[in-house]
């Protein structure tokens, strides 16, 4: 992380966990045990029945609501989905999109993209997910799948706007497994990020992005892994349905920087 140029980010994703009165109770026993400096943004990105639930119990507190995707539509004739306008009004701060369930569903780039321009015009923040199969990391494709992504995500997004978007570096294999990658591993993608976000919008924008890795990021693994200089932050799944644990992630983000 890097505190004098960016926002450090730990943002939980809940998936598809807890009902609405179970998100009551968690909000309520994160709140008892939530610390007071500020040294970091908190998000958590929950399913939609939930969000009313969330924010209401998280209004008084700096932890920020999000959604876990939404359609870049602004309204009509689109059975089960949910737009921007929805989110921003429900009180959401923040969208995860193109996540690798998602993408695993159906999602193309194209409709990633599509949602990142409608959760930017919503003056919403975009939390924009990448990453790797196994496959492709041990037949050494990582750097060119991984900037593909990323400009296929972030294609006709104007300069001006960029600053906003906080990108997640997820890489598959990493995910729901236990199987976290190396602090080293994590640093040399996400800093490849960077060096893409540079090129599509300039070197004060690059230096200003917040970006997270997410990936079986927990209470035990989240210091190394935040102590890296472009690592601004985690995306976490499992850990962030835990209080303690998603708590202890958030102090291990305290640290001095470089
Ligand atoms: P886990 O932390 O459970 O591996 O999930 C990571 C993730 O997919 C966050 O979006």
């Amino acid at each position: 992380m890097n505190r004098k140029y960016r926002k450090t980010l730990i943002a939980g994703n809940w998936k598809m966990n807890k009902t609405p009165s179970e998100t009551k109770a968690f909000m309520t026993e994160l709140k008892a045990m939530l610390p007071k400096g500020r040294w970091c943004d908190i998000a958590l990105c929950v399913p939609a029945v939930c969000i009313p639930a969330a924010v209401r119990a998280m209004r008084e507190t700096r932890v920020g609501i999000g959604a876990e995707n939404c359609n870049a539509n602004p309204s009509g004739a689109y059975t089960g989905e949910i737009s921007t306008a929805m989110l921003t009004d429900a009180g959401c701060k923040y969208v995860i999109l193109g996540h690798s369930e998602r993408r695993a569903m159906g999602e193309t780039d194209e409709e990633i993209n599509a949602k990142v321009k409608a959760v930017l015009e919503a003056g919403l923040v975009p939390i924009v997910c990448c990453g790797e199969t196994l496959e492709q990391r041990e037949s050494g494709i990582t750097e060119e799948w991984i900037t593909m992504q990323i400009k296929l995500a972030l294609a006709g997004i104007p300069e001006e706007k960029s600053r906003k978007i906080v990108i997640a570096y997820e890489p598959i294999w990493a995910i729901g497994t236990g199987k976290t990658a190396t602090p080293e591993q994590a640093e040399e993608v996400c800093q490849l990020i960077r060096v893409v976000v540079r090129k599509l919008f300039g070197s004060k924008n690059a230096r200003a992005t917040t970006i997270l890795y997410g990936g079986s990021m927990n209470e035990k693994n989240a210091y190394e892994l935040l102590a890296q200089p472009d690592i601004d932050g985690g995306l976490i799944g499992g850990a962030s349905l835990v209080p303690a644990k998603f708590v202890k992630i958030i102090e291990d983000a305290n640290q001095p920087t470089a």
